[in-house]
Order: C-alpha cells, then sequence, then structure tokens
C-alpha cells in the first residue's frame, strides 16, 4: 500500500498554501470534482440560528458572544462524504458548523462533527491517509479490510477508526451529537488562559436508527426531516465547554482527554429554520473572537489555507 508520498513534502517545503493545495486535490481524489461544491462535506443544508449564552462562561473568558447578549448565527450540517449525491446513510459521521456573527461585524466558529477525535495528527499524515484511502479503495478492498490497513500503517489513525465503526445512522442532525474536536484557550479579563474544548449536544437527546430503518430512508432522509421538524419547532442545541488539565493533548486532534474532565453547559443554540447558502459562507475553525486563543493543534492550523483553497475551486466553478 502506498503510505508516503514525496510530492507531499515538497509541497510542505514550499508552504502551507501548497501544502493545503495538494491536501485538497488529495481529497478531489477520492470521489472526483464535483463543481461549486465544498471539497469535503459536500452535501450540506443551512439554517439560521439565534445563541443565547447563559453567563458561566464569563468567568473563563472575554468573548463577546459568550458573556450574556445573544447572537445570531448560520448552521451548517453535513454529510462528511466528498460526493453531493452520496445517500446520507452511506457517510457515517455528521458535521455541524456554526458560525455566530459578533457585535463588531467579524465571525467566530466552532464546527464539530459526530465522532470525538480526528484521524491524523498533522497535514502531512492527512495527505498520506487519504490517499492511501484513495490506493486501497482503486484495490478493491472492503470497508472493514480498508479500516484494518489504514491503522496498520498508521497507528494515529486507530481511534477514530474506532469511533467511526461505532457510529450508527442519525434519526436526526437535531439528535445529534458533535464534537469540535481541537483544543483552545479561553482568556480571561486576568490574561489567565486554560485549555477548553467544546461539544454540541442535542436537548431531544440522541437518537440512532436500526440498520432495517436506515435501509429504508429516503437519500436525503436528514435534511427532509429537518425541514419538516423546523416548520413545528426550533432544534435546540447546548453549548458544553471541556476544560483541560494539566498534561491533558492540546496539540493532538487524534487523542481524547480523559473523560472525568470539568464540563459546563455555556449557553444554547435554537436553530430555527432554514436558509439558503450564502455564497462566500466558510466554516474556518481558526476563526475565533477575542477572549479566545488557537492551541498549538497543527491541523486546526492548517484547515484555514485547506479551507480556503476549497473555497476558491468552488467559487470560480459556480
Ligand atoms: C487536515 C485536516 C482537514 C482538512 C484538509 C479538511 C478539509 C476540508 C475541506 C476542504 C472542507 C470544505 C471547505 C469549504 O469549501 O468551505 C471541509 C469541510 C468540513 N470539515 Fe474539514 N478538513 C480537515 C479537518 C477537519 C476536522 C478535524 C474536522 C472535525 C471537526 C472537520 C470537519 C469539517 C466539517 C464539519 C466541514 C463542513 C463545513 C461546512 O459546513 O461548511 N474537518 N474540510
Amino acid at each position: 500500500m502506498h503510505i508516503s508520498d514525496s510530492r507531499g513534502v515538497s509541497a510542505q517545503a514550499a508552504g502551507p498554501d501548497a501544502l493545503a493545495a495538494h491536501a485538497v486535490d488529495a481529497i478531489e481524489g477520492l470521489s472526483g470534482i464535483h463543481p461549486g461544491y465544498r471539497r469535503a462535506h459536500a452535501k450540506g443544508i443551512c439554517c439560521r440560528a439565534v445563541f443565547r449564552p447563559n453567563g458561566l462562561a464569563a468567568a473563563f473568558t472575554t468573548a463577546p458572544h459568550l458573556q450574556l447578549q445573544e447572537s445570531e448565527a448560520i448552521v451548517r450540517f453535513s454529510g462528511s462524504s466528498t460526493d453531493p449525491a452520496l445517500a446520507d446513510v452511506l457517510s457515517p459521521a455528521k458535521g455541524m458548523a456554526v458560525q455566530f456573527s459578533l457585535p463588531d461585524g467579524e465571525v467566530s466558529s466552532l464546527v464539530g462533527v459526530t465522532i470525538p477525535v480526528f484521524f491524523a495528527r498533522t497535514p502531512e499524515s492527512f495527505v498520506d491517509i487519504v490517499q492511501s484511502v484513495h490506493q486501497a479503495r482503486k484495490g478493491k478492498l472492503g470497508p472493514i479490510d480498508l479500516v484494518k490497513e489504514i491503522t496498520a500503517h498508521f497507528s494515529e489513525s486507530k481511534e477514530a477508526m474506532l469511533a467511526v465503526r461505532r457510529l450508527k445512522p442519525p434519526a436526526s442532525y437535531a439528535e445529534s451529537h458533535y464534537y469540535c474536536i481541537h483544543a483552545y484557550f479561553f482568556k480571561d479579563h486576568e490574561g489567565n488562559s486554560r485549555p477548553v474544548k467544546f461539544e454540541w449536544k442535542p436537548d431531544a437527546g440522541v437518537r440512532s436508527l436500526s440498520a432495517g430503518d436506515a435501509a429504508a430512508q429516503p437519500d436525503n432522509y436528514l435534511e427532509e426531516e429537518l425541514e419538516l421538524r423546523l416548520k413545528d419547532e426550533p432544534a435546540v442545541f447546548q453549548l458544553i465547554a471541556v476544560f483541560g488539565e494539566k498534561d491533558d493533548p492540546t496539540d493532538d486532534p487524534t487523542r481524547a482527554w480523559p473523560e472525568d474532565r470539568r464540563r459546563i453547559g455555556i449557553g444554547r443554540l435554537f436553530i430555527t429554520g432554514i436558509t439558503g447558502e450564502q455564497e462566500g459562507l466558510v466554516m474556518d475553525p481558526s476563526a475565533i473572537s477575542e477572549g479566545m486563543a488557537l492551541s498549538d493543534d497543527p491541523i486546526l492550523h492548517f484547515r484555514h489555507a485547506a479551507y480556503a483553497d476549497s473555497h476558491r475551486r468552488r467559487s470560480r466553478e459556480r
């Protein structure tokens, strides 16, 4: 199996933009180019929302949207596949990206998925793993053998692959739990800094479908269910802050923190309706407000260039 790639090394030497273009090329290799669509999480639905913070985060951060004043937000739910035509039931992990509007006209984003860890520790290994998946698929490996092959060569992927195998088809985008994976830092008024991760916990609880029920669903069942649900009531999520302790890794998205870490609910997101997609919407997880800082996670930093590259490609095609 192909496990290393010299083009990746030369792209890395040329800088983050070249490596980002290389990563997006690798993603395109998985299911081809779908003009006008995001290169990952291609199929999605945008919603309007309001975030109401409860004030509990104010002791830890000066972030304006996490004090007491409500802010508007855009939410995009998505399937993880690179193919926008893939049936919902066939893309295992789902995404929930939230972009808060800040009082100064800027935005702050949190991007989550339904697994707690990522499969790659660095941008370079991301490229190698995606290319290896592509090679393994060309060799007609089934899903279980593919997972075995990848985890045999890339031990960092083990936790994420296990998490994907445990996923069941969700009953609803609004009844799924989303993890924002990367560590950030909260900054308080005195300049103190604390490591923190975020999760979106659905008020409606988590519900999945049996294999039989899932097989009977139409291709776009998650979007259809959400549209119907929002006609009756908002979909509500609690934003959970999880605080890291000494020695919890902040630079490694493949490793979860221990389960007993302090968790507090810091506000609720009320999703009230469907909107069309805004031209230019990029859910960049490195776009954050004052009162927050990025951790040293190389994947978190790299996503800015990769998402910008994908946005450039899809805008040109529209
Ligand atoms: C090297 C790491 C990664 C690369 C190269 C990558 C690449 C991409 C690309 C190219 C897009 C489309 C962006 C656009 O056109 O706007 C995307 C979207 C997305 N990615 Fe990643 N990604 C990475 C890591 C992650 C991680 C760790 C997560 C987990 C939270 C994640 C979750 C998502 C979600 C939810 C979307 C859809 C965002 C939206 O709805 O606009 N990605 N990714």
